[in-house]
């Protein structure tokens, strides 16, 4: 009895050794999405500052985040970036309304709060940093967006 005990704690001992740590030191690349999710509040990059809206390169973008989201936390029972762009709240705070497509679900329907869907706002709309761009990208916006020359 006390033999088995004790071959169960080591092989426990050994399941704990052998099996890799998921702590990622923020210095080193992110190598994983996982790691880059814990690193997400970790300050590798500096946060642009504050700005008025970024102009969009095509029609349908979700618009690119204008100011630092450091500390926004989105869960399951909270969301502060409603804070200032819900409906409610846009009055006072003089963050633009959410977008009136972000009331359907994804069926179409009409809804009278924001859809599921739309919750996770960083889902497609981004901050930005001074992060330099990892491929070189030649986008152009298209004709009904490019300025006059
Ligand atoms: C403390 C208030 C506040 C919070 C919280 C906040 N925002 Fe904003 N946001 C603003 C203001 C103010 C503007 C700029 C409005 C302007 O200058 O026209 C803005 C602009 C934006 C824009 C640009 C809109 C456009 O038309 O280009 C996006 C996108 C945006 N915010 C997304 C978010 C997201 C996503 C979050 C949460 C992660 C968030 N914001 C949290 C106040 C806030
Ligand atoms: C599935 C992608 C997606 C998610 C999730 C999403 N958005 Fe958007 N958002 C868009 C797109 C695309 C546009 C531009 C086209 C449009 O208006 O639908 C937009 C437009 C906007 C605008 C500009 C509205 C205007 O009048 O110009 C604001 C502000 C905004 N979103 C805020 C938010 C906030 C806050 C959340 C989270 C509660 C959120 N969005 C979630 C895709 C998304």
């Amino acid at each position: 009895m006390r033999i088995s005990r004790f071959a169960a704690a080591a092989v426990l001992a050994l399941v704990a050794v052998a099996t890799p740590g998921i702590a990622q030191d923020p210095k080193q690349p992110v190598t994983t999405l996982k790691a880059a999710e814990q690193n997400s509040d970790i300050d590798i990059y500096k946060w642009e500052g504050d700005r008025a809206p970024i102009p969009r390169d095509f029609v349908q973008q979700p618009p690119l985040i204008p100011h630092s989201i450091k500390g926004y936390q989105i869960t399951r029972n909270f969301n502060k970036c409603l804070d200032c762009h819900a409906w409610s709240q846009a009055p006072k705070s003089g963050a633009t309304k959410v977008s009136i497509t972000h009331f359907k679900d994804r069926e179409g329907k009409e809804l009278s709060n924001i859809s599921p869907a739309r919750y996770f706002c960083t889902q497609c709309h981004v901050p930005q940093t001074d992060a330099d761009p990892l491929v070189k990208n030649t986008f152009k916006p298209v004709e009904g967006l490019a300025a006059k020359k």
